[in-house]
C-alpha cells in the first residue's frame, strides 16, 4: 500500500495520535506518496465530467491537502483557484509542488466548518475528505459549502459505492474504523476518520436539506457494480433558489 517513499509505520502511528491538523501537518511531506492521497485516475475522470458540466469561473478545492484537487480545478476554470485547509504543513507542500499553467491559484488556511470566503466560486469540489467529519457536522459544512457558491454554482465529489459485504475490502475498512472508535475512545485529542460514515444516501439527505438540488452522475472510466450500479459516481449539488 506504501512506496518506499512513503511514511514508516512509526510515523503514521505518532501522526494517528495527533489532532487531525496536527498528524496532517507530520504527514504532509511524505503524504504523496501514501494511498491516502486521491489517485490520478480518480481526478483525471472528474475532470473529465467537470468539463461536460462547466465552464466555471473560480474553483475551491475544499480540504486540498497537498493540491490534488487545485489541479482538477485549473483544467476546469478559467479565473481563478483556492485551496483551503487546515493543515499549514499540507499546504506547503501545495504551494511548493502544485503550480499549475493557466488561472491565478491561492492556498488559504482555515477550517471547512468556517469558510472565511463569501459567494465567491462557481464550483467547489472536495476529494477524500469526509471521513474526517461526523455526520452530525454535515449539516454545518454544507451549509458553509452553499454559502460560498454562486447562485448558479455547484458543489462536486466523488463517492466510491462500499465494497461487497464480506470482502476483503469491507473488512478492511471496518477494521481500520474499529481501530479509529477504540483510539478515539481513550486517546485525546480525537483523530476523526472514519470511512464507512460517509454514506451516499444520507449525504444525499442532508445535500437537499442544507438548500441543494442533488444530481449523480457515473463515472463510467471505473465500470459497475455486479448489480448493475456504478462503482464511483460524481455527486453534482446546485443551490436551490431561495
Ligand atoms: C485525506 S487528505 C485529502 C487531501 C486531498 N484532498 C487529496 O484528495 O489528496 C484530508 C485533508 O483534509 C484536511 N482537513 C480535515 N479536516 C479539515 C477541516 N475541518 N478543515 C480544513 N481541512 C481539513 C486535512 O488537513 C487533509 O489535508
Amino acid at each position: 500500500m506504501f512506496s518506499p517513499e512513503g511514511p514508516s509505520l512509526r510515523e503514521l502511528a505518532v501522526q494517528a495520535l495527533s489532532s487531525v491538523e496536527h498528524g496532517y501537518d507530520l504527514l504532509a511531506p511524505k503524504f504523496d506518496h501514501t494511498p491516502f492521497r486521491t489517485p490520478d485516475p480518480v481526478l483525471d475522470s472528474v475532470a473529465r465530467a467537470l468539463r461536460r458540466t462547466g465552464p466555471f469561473d473560480a474553483g475551491l478545492d475544499l480540504c486540498c491537502g497537498t493540491g490534488a484537487g487545485v489541479g482538477v480545478l485549473a483544467r476546469v476554470c478559467r479565473e481563478s483557484v483556492t485551496g483551503v485547509d487546515f493543515s499549514a504543513g499540507m499546504l506547503d507542500v501545495a504551494r511548493e509542488r502544485v503550480r499549475p499553467a493557466g488561472p491565478r491559484v491561492d492556498w488559504v488556511r482555515a477550517d471547512a466548518r468556517a469558510l472565511p470566503f463569501g459567494p465567491a466560486f462557481d464550483l467547489v469540489v472536495s476529494f477524500g475528505a469526509f471521513g474526517h467529519f461526523l455526520p452530525r457536522e454535515l449539516p454545518g459544512l454544507f451549509g458553509q459549502v452553499r454559502s460560498v457558491l454562486r447562485p448558479d454554482g455547484c458543489f462536486a465529489f466523488p463517492v466510491v459505492a462500499p465494497p461487497r459485504p464480506g470482502s476483503l475490502g469491507y473488512w478492511m475498512l471496518l477494521g481500520f474504523d474499529v481501530v479509529m472508535r477504540v483510539r478515539n475512545a481513550v486517546w485525546r485529542p480525537p483523530f476523526v476518520m472514519y470511512y464507512r460514515a460517509f454514506r451516499l444516501g444520507d449525504v444525499r439527505g442532508e445535500l437537499e436539506r442544507a438548500g441543494f438540488r442533488v444530481e449523480l452522475m457515473a463515472l463510467p472510466e471505473f465500470g459497475s457494480r455486479g448489480d448493475g450500479s456504478p462503482r464511483v459516481r460524481m455527486v453534482v449539488a446546485r443551490p436551490r433558489p431561495s
